[in-house]
């Protein structure tokens, strides 16, 4: 059956090399849906080939046994992908990323625990890095768990803390490596059965995921679901160099490097190291001795179609609410209005604005706002001073001046400096506060006016306002 190689090899290659193209498409929104196109062709590839491997079919009775299993498992796992990703609304994407990051980290995990298992004893030279793989998956596997169980709000958002926290967690991070040297050592040690120590290795790599992750609050979860995609994918690679597994090898390099990227980029955004992510339980600690002076000053459409008419410079910081009002056609549609008054309109983007990387930029490609008017923090920020009005639509966090403020939880985060234009209009339902929970200044300055209502529905009667102009 060795000739066989001769066939799934190449088509590997290929799977990796649809990978590679993939990644590079999904770098462009333009270009992005391509891409996972191509991604999910490459994995089809691998998957179909893997099957064709002498050793998944063992040349037994067997056989058709393990076909009917791989099918079964294909079927289900599909249909309830198909479905959710059908059924997810684009608000809730992170919990999926997050849950789907975790399968692939438990996916690794049991690969891992399946050749330990079949490997016997003594250990042979490919075992320790089943064991590195199956903790980094096991890891990732709960880790992703909390992760999403926290961004569907099934558990609080805020940082689960105790004292001593990081010594625990250091605690049962050495014991998981400890049962895995145990059972790379002498399997049968203390029970005389190998797979107890694998258990308990398996058992405390899941707790260290679950406990590492406890102490992360909501607002970090972006940092944290990026770092758990570059662990899955480290998982997948170290397992595919213990089952010389090329496609596994590339693929889990590649999502291992992108995430690790991502990661880097999400912290960089946050003004944090990985560090202070993972240890400081951020948002656990209100903020001490702010008080607000002033109040919000409620705002009507007419008035603000009037000051937008008016306006040589307009910049839009869109936030979580414009997803969850779905109010980018009406972005558009108000913008289109403007710019043919021969209004400048520009938008700014935080990279962490809305509930996963991209988002703003998705939601306002799908509308149809071409890319060469959205602008990163740092080129937009400049250009505030000069702006007549500045329109936050939905966007708390990513906006708040508390960020300046030393004592904030938010302290050092980079934002929008949307307080310096002449004029803010806030587009918001009510009172309520951003995802990290805190009281935001800006709505109470005197340049700033609030437009109280869902946001679809207050550009809808803006637009209706500008018409009549
Ligand atoms: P947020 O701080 O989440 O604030 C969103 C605001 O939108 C809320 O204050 C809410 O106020 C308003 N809102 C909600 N529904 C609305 C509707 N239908 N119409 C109008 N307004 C509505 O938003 P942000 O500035 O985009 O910041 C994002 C936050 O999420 C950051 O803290 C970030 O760290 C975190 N986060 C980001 C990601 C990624 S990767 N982007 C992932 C997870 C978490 P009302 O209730 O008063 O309407």
């Amino acid at each position: 059956m060795e000739w066989i190689y001769y066939i799934i090899e190449p088509i590997y290659l290929l799977a990796a090399l649809l990978f590679i193209l993939a990644l590079r498409a999904m770098s462009n929104p333009a270009t992005a849906r391509r891409g996972i196109v191509w991604a999910g062709f490459g994995m089809l590839l691998a998957v179909a080939s893997t099957v064709l491997i002498p050793a998944t079919l063992p040349a037994s009775s067997t056989l058709e046994m393990n076909f009917v299993l791989m099918a079964i498992a294909v079927a289900v796992g599909g249909a309830i992908a198909y479905y959710a990703a059908i059924k997810v609304q684009m608000t809730n994407m992170p919990q999926m990323v997050a849950i789907y990051n975790g399968m692939g980290g438990g996916a690794a995990a049991g690969i891992a625990a399946v050749d330990l298992m079949l490997g016997g004893w003594p250990a042979n030279m490919y075992s320790p890095l089943d064991i590195v793989g199956g903790l980094i998956g096991s890891i990732s596997f709960a880790g992703s768990l909390v992760a999403f169980l926290k961004l569907q709000g099934w558990m609080t958002q805020k940082p689960v803390t105790f004292p001593g926290q990081n010594v625990v967690n250091l605690v049962i991070l050495f014991l998981a490596a400890l049962f895995g040297a145990f059972f790379l050592a002498q399997p049968g040690f203390l029970s005389g059965i190998p797979v107890s120590f694998l258990i308990l290795f398996f058992v405390f790599g899941l707790l260290y995921g679950l406990f590492m992750t406890l102490p992360i609050g909501g607002a970090d979860m972006p940092v944290v679901i990026s770092l758990y995609n570059a662990l899955t994918g480290m998982a997948v690679g170290i397992d595919g160099f213990a089952l010389n597994n090329y496609a596994m090898i590339i693929a889990g390099v590649i999502v291992g490097a992108a995430g690790s990227l991502l990661t880097l980029l999400m912290a960089k955004a946050m003004n944090r190291s990985i560090s202070n992510v993972l240890f400081s339980a951020f948002g656990s600690k209100e903020e001490s001795g702010a008080t607000i002076q002033g109040s919000m000053k409620p705002t009507d459409p007419d008035d603000v179609a009037v000051m937008l008419a008016y306006a040589a410079k307009v910049i839009i910081a869109p936030g979580y609410g414009m997803a969850v009002a779905q109010a980018q056609g009406k972005v558009k549609e108000m913008t289109d209005i403007l710019e043919a008054k021969g209004v400048s309109v520009k938008f700014g983007i935080h990279p962490v604005a809305g509930r996963m990387p991209g988002h703003m930029n998705v939601l306002l490609a799908e509308a149809g706002v071409s890319y060469d008017k959205l602008f990163d923090i740092d080129e937009i920020n400049p250009e505030f001073a000069t702006t007549d009005v500045a329109m936050v639509i939905g966007a708390n966090d990513t906006v708040n001046p508390a960020a300046h403020r030393q004592g904030s939880p938010l302290f050092g985060m980079p934002i929008l400096e949307v307080e310096q234009a002449h004029n803010v209009v806030v587009l918001k339902r009510g009172q309520g506060k951003g995802f990290a929970g805190i009281e935001n200044d800006l709505f109470y300055r005197d340049n700033c006016k609030m437009l109280y209502g869902d946001a679809q529905d207050s550009l809808g009667k803006v637009i209706q306002a500008l018409k009549k102009l």
